[in-house]
């Protein structure tokens, strides 16, 4: 293998050659598009810490829907900024909750999205936190039933794809069981297995009003240290029932999102959470970098790391991109 018999710049002559020999093909097939969900008509106020990305009402989630649908993605995930909070975060189950309404809707309205929701407590408890708290810790086992009551609600309300972020042990295992007590047994489970305690959802938690009013998530998300671990909770997720898995977040774990893939035998996703696209969508405003381009690289990086399933706030202008 030397040169001058090799030279690998043969194949990078033309862009048609370039992309006969391209490894990573990118397309929207893949994406999904999250979205969050409040109370009331005609409500569309963006987040200040992500351009494009809008806290909005029912109507307007099914119109943006129509959007996205047209654009080829074949997926929302749904976030839900409730009407009220409770120590418990009853109202995440309620049949009157915002994302049931919102999951309704977009079924009522015809369109073929698969519907996805996020299932955790952190948007409705009035604490902030993932889990019901008791004796000043978050508790897990008493988190369990309510995950699985507000899994229930979501399927009862027309969704394709429950998935859940809280990361408390046993919940797809209840998640699971709840569902096929109900005769869901056809709704999957997306784990978002691997979820580490992150500062980059910082702006998710303006986003969703979900930011813990004491503590930090250090004792139920994943420290960022941690690899092994990773494997460990993506194997308990599958075990527990998970039809796929998810890393998250993407960039600073993309050694993570390999080892899941060539360990793994089902389907793969990656979070490209909130502070990555803030980071870009602010570089870009200063005209520091050129937002399509590292846009497409990103995702083109992992989907190329081997995450065949991206979650991603830039779904809608990716695939404008790709198809033009
Ligand atoms: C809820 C949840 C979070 C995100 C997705 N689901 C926030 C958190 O754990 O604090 C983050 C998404 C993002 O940053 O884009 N637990």
């Amino acid at each position: 293998m030397s040169f001058p018999t090799h030279r690998p710049r043969r194949l990078r002559r033309t862009e048609a050659l370039r992309g006969m020999v391209r490894e990573t093909r990118l397309t929207t097939a893949g994406f999904i598009y999250p979205m969050f969900v409040c109370p009331g008509t005609k409500v569309r106020q963006e987040v200040s810490s992500m351009p494009g990305v809008h806290q909005q009402s029912v109507d307007q989630i099914v119109e943006e829907c129509r959007e996205v649908e047209s654009l080829g993605i074949p997926a929302v995930i749904l976030f839900g900024l409730p009407e009220s909070k409770d120590p418990r975060g009853a109202i995440s189950y309620s049949p009157e909750g915002v994302v049931q309404k919102a999951i309704e809707a977009i079924r009522k309205a015809g369109l073929q999205l698969l519907v996805i929701t996020d299932v955790c407590l952190c948007e409705y408890t009035d604490h902030g936190h993932c889990g019901v708290i008791e004796r000043g810790e978050i508790a897990n086992d008493p988190t369990l039933d309510i995950l699985a009551q507000q899994a229930l609600s979501h399927a009862r309300a027309g969704a394709d794809i429950i998935a859940p972020s809280d990361m408390m042990d046993g919940r797809v295992a209840a998640i699971r069981k709840k569902l096929d007590q109900h005769n869901f047994e056809n709704i999957s489970i997306l784990a978002y297995a691997a979820k580490y305690c992150s500062g980059f959802y910082g702006p998710f938690r303006e986003a969703a009003q979900s930011a813990p009013q004491h503590g930090d998530r250090r004792s139920y998300q994943m420290d960022p240290a941690n690899a092994r671990e990773a494997l460990k909770e993506v194997a308990l997720d599958i075990e527990e029932g998970a039809d796929m898995v998810m890393v998250k977040p993407a960039l600073p774990y993309l050694d993570i999102v390999r080892m899941v893939r060539d360990r793994f035998d089902v389907p793969v996703g990656a979070y490209n959470v909130s502070g990555e696209y803030a980071m870009v969508k602010a570089a870009a405003r200063n005209g520091w970098i050129d937002e399509k381009r590292v846009v497409l690289e990103i995702l083109t990086g992992i989907q190329r790391a081997g995450a065949g399933i991206i979650l991603t706030y830039h779904a809608k202008d990716a695939a404008r991109w790709l198809k033009s």
